[in-house]
């Protein structure tokens, strides 16, 4: 059995989608703790009512980065976890913490990345105007919103697209590609070579929708 420990800031939508994920398709792994670092964050509430562990840990408690990624690692670690999943995790992470978990770490991004890293991406893809946006799940490493792609989802910007349908459409697909790369990670299913991902059966990384 294989732990999830889940990184969250706010709504927590994505974690939901996993923990349900995990439920309906008898993943061989459990979500053991849903961690935030805002005491506020609504998915705390969900993981709570589901009997998942929860903790706070609150970065303005911490002198700097460092401090507070050493507290995190530390409350993180007391649930062993094989893959630790940010789910709108809004914080950057200090190298250190990304090479502990190097190879466990996954992250959701509302971009095809390499592009529009950062905030605003949905406004900034309209802006562009870029015909395809979409989400994408990446490892982890010290660069922000940046690493080997797992999977992306891509839909289509139409001609009167706003940031509020556009973000809401990538919100449908982003839970349908997170709970697929997670499994993907605890099934033992991701090959990881030279910074470029595949699947060990050939299943397909990447999706579209209108
Ligand atoms: C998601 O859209 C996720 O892709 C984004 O935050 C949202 C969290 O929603 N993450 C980032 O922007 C990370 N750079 P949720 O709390 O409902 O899962």
């Amino acid at each position: 059995m294989k732990n999830i420990v889940i990184l969250i800031s706010g709504r927590g939508s994505n974690m939901e989608a996993i923990v349900q994920a995990c439920a309906a398709e008898q993943w061989p792994a459990r979500v053991a703790a849903v961690i935030s670092n805002k005491a506020e964050a609504g998915g705390l509430t969900f993981a709570a009512e589901r009997g998942i562990a929860t903790a706070c840990v609150n970065h303005k408690d911490y002198p700097s980065r460092e401090a507070f990624d050493a507290e995190l690692a530390r409350v993180i670690d007391q649930f062993q976890p094989d893959v630790v999943v940010l789910a709108g995790f809004m914080r950057i992470l200090t190298p250190g913490f990304v090479a502990h978990y190097e190879n466990r770490l996954l992250n959701i991004h509302p971009s095809l990345l390499p592009a529009f890293p950062g905030l605003h991406t949905h406004q900034r893809a309209i802006n562009a105007g870029c015909k395809l946006a979409g989400a994408t799940v990446h490892f982890v490493t010290a660069e922000l919103d940046h690493g080997p792609i797992v999977l992306q989802a891509a839909v289509a910007v139409l001609p009167g697209e706003t940031e509020a349908t556009l973000s809401e459409k990538v919100l449908r697909q982003e839970h349908q590609i997170y709970p697929r790369a997670v499994r993907w990670m605890v099934t033992g299913n991701l090959v990881h070579d030279h910074g470029r991902v595949t699947t060990t059966d050939g299943q397909t990384q990447v999706q579209f929708s209108a």
